[in-house]
């Protein structure tokens, strides 16, 4: 059953335990597509998505051990194609596609929790090891890592700043 999406937005949580039954690929393909429909620059959408099976252990190793990235079936680790973005927008694309590939981070993890799957957003890892094992080219760098699984136990909303908090109506 497909949920509401302010529904989707609020209940999704970070899901880090996980159910030892594999992930249909064709599921993985729909989840980067959903990733692509998000926004990006001028539309170059400069991202690249590395879907990972079998290197977890490795990748695990780069990212403090994570458990996380062992026990879930798939990890998809989203990328930014800086010389996608910056061969049009010069310096400023660096961050474009950095924002390019957050966006397709989120519209994955909603996308996942929409479809009755669990992922966590794990962006502490060494970059420059994680580039080594999946032989990124050059300019293409990892953002996050999205350990993606089918839920065994959901963890309670661990809370946010009371909003009014946050905002700054007009100026600081
Ligand atoms: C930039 C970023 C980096 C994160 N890195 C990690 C991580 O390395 N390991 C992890 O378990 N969770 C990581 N998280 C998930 C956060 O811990 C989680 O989103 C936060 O505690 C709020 O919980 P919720 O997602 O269930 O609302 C990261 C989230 C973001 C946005």
């Amino acid at each position: 059953m497909q949920k509401d999406c302010l529904n989707v937005i609020r209940e999704r949580r970070s899901v880090r335990d996980f159910l030892d039954k594999k992930i249909d690929p064709i599921i993985i393909r729909k989840l980067i597509e959903y990733g692509n429909y998000a926004p990006s620059a001028g539309n170059l959408q400069a991202r690249d998505f590395v879907v990972v099976t079998t290197k977890k252990d490795e990748l695990a190793d780069a990212a403090l051990g994570q458990k996380v990235i062992k026990d879930a079936p798939v990890v998809i680790v989203v990328c930014a194609n800086i010389p996608r973005s910056s061969r049009k927008y010069g310096k400023r694309g660096t961050l474009y596609a950095i924002q390019d590939a957050t966006a397709a981070v989120q519209n994955i993890l909603l996308a996942t929790h929409t479809l009755g799957l669990g992922a966590c957003w794990v962006g502490a890892f060494d970059e420059r090891r994680v580039s080594e094992i999946l032989e990124l080219p050059d300019g293409v760098i990892p953002i996050a890592m999205i350990a993606i699984g089918y839920p065994k136990t959901i963890p309670p909303n661990p809370g946010r700043i009371e909003v009014e908090k946050l905002i700054h109506w007009g100026k600081w």
